[in-house]
C-alpha cells in the first residue's frame, strides 16, 4: 500500500535546529526549557507536578485529551495499536498507561499465550485501569514504575506502545535506550504523541489552540485548578518535544530501525513505529510472562469494596 504522502523524508538535521533554549529567570538557576520554566514559576518539579496533577485531574483527563485532539484521541490510539502489528502471542508493554485506554484495546487482540502489562508512575491511574480491565474481562497486569528504570529484564517484550506520554517521560535518548533494552531483538515500538511542529501556519495554529483555547475551555468547564494547570502545562511539553526528524535520529541512535513516521494532524501529532535491531546483553531466555525485577509494585491485592492495592498495602 502506498504510504501517506506526508510521511517523513528521513533527512538528517542538526540538534540546534530542533532545540530551543530559554534564559534563567531573575534569581533562579538556569532553566533550559519551556516546561522547566513553567514548573519553576509554580515552584515544583516535573515528577511531583505530574503525579499530583494527573491524580487530581482523573475523571477529567480523558475529556482534556479529547479537547486537545479535537475528539480524535481514540482513533489515534487505535491507529497506534494497528501500526504496531501486534500478534496474538505477543508480550506487550503499554508504557505510561494512565488509566489504560490503549492497553484495554490492545489486550483484546492477544490470546492466552500473549501477555499485556500497563506501567505508570501514578497509582491512581492504575487503580482505575485495573477496575476497567476487570469490568471488561480484559487480562492484563498493572505495574507502578518509572520509564527510565523499567522493572523488567532485558528482552522481556515483543512490543512496546507509548500513547500521548512520550513527552512526559524524561530525556528522549535515555527513555528510548530503556525501551530498546526491554524489547527483544526485532521487537516493535509504536509511539503516538504531540511533537514540536515544524515552522508554519498549521503548527502555529495548533499551538495557539493548545496554549489558549484548551486551558480556557477545560478550566471553565471543569472548574478545577488541577485541570486548568495540566492544560497549561501540556503545550509547554510540546514546545520542548523533539521535532519529528530529531526523534527519528534519536530512535536510530537508540538502536531502532524506523519503519514508519507519519503525521496524523497538522504536523503536530505523529505516529512512529520502530524495530529494535541490536541484540540485548541479557535476555529472559524462553518467551513467557515478563518477570518483574525486585522493588517493582504489581497491583494484586483488592479489598472487599473492590478497590485495588499494590502488593503489601491494604
Ligand atoms: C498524558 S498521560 C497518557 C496516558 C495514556 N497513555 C493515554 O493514552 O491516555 C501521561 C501519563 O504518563 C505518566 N508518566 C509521567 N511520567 C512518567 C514516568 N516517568 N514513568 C512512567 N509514567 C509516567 C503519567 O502518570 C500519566 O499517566
Amino acid at each position: 500500500m502506498r504510504r501517506h504522502a506526508d510521511e517523513i523524508q528521513h533527512r538528517s538535521i542538526t540538534r540546534s535546529q530542533s532545540e530551543v533554549h530559554y534564559g534563567p529567570l531573575p534569581g533562579q538557576a538556569a532553566v533550559t526549557s519551556a516546561t522547566e520554566q513553567f514548573l519553576a514559576r509554580l515552584g515544583t518539579e516535573r515528577e511531583t507536578f505530574l503525579r499530583d496533577h494527573f491524580t487530581a485531574a482523573w475523571g477529567w483527563y480523558e475529556r482534556l485529551s479529547s479537547l486537545c485532539t479535537a475528539g480524535r484521541i481514540r482513533a489515534w490510539r487505535e491507529e497506534c495499536v494497528l501500526a504496531c502489528g501486534l500478534r496474538a502471542s505477543d508480550r506487550v508493554l503499554d508504557l505510561a498507561t494512565g488509566t489504560g485506554p490503549l492497553l484495554l484495546g490492545a489486550a483484546r487482540t492477544l490470546d492466552p499465550a500473549g501477555f499485556a502489562v500497563g506501567l505508570d508512575l501514578s497509582l491512581d491511574g492504575l487503580i482505575d485501569a485495573r477496575a476497567a480491565a476487570a469490568a471488561r474481562r480484559v487480562r492484563a497486569e498493572w505495574v507502578q514504575g518509572r520509564a527510565l528504570s523499567l522493572p523488567f529484564r532485558a528482552g522481556s517484550f515483543d512490543a512496546v506502545l507509548v500513547s500521548f506520554a512520550f513527552r512526559h517521560l524524561g530525556v528522549p535518548p535515555e527513555v528510548l535506550r530503556e525501551l530498546h533494552r526491554v524489547l527483544r531483538p526485532g521487537g516493535r515500538l509504536a509511539i503516538v504523541d504531540f511533537l514540536r511542529p515544524r515552522p508554519g501556519l498549521m503548527g502555529r495554529a495548533g499551538l495557539a489552540y493548545l496554549f489558549w483555547v484548551v486551558p480556557l475551555v477545560s478550566g471553565l468547564l471543569s472548574r478545577r485548578r488541577a485541570v486548568y494547570r495540566l492544560a497549561r502545562y501540556l503545550p509547554h511539553t510540546i514546545v520542548d518535544a523533539p521535532g519529528p526528524e530529531h526523534l527519528i535520529q534519536e530512535l536510530r541512535a537508540a538502536g531502532f530501525v524506523v519503519e514508519r513516521a507519519r503525521p496524523l494532524c497538522a504536523g503536530i501529532v505523529w505516529l512512529f513505529v520502530g524495530r529494535a535491531t541490536r541484540g540485548v546483553e541479557e535476555t529472559t531466555g524462553a518467551a513467557g510472562v515478563p518477570e518483574l525485577l525486585s522493588g517493582a509494585t504489581r497491583m494484586t491485592g483488592a479489598n472487599q469494596r473492590g478497590e485495588i492495592f499494590p502488593e503489601g498495602r491494604r
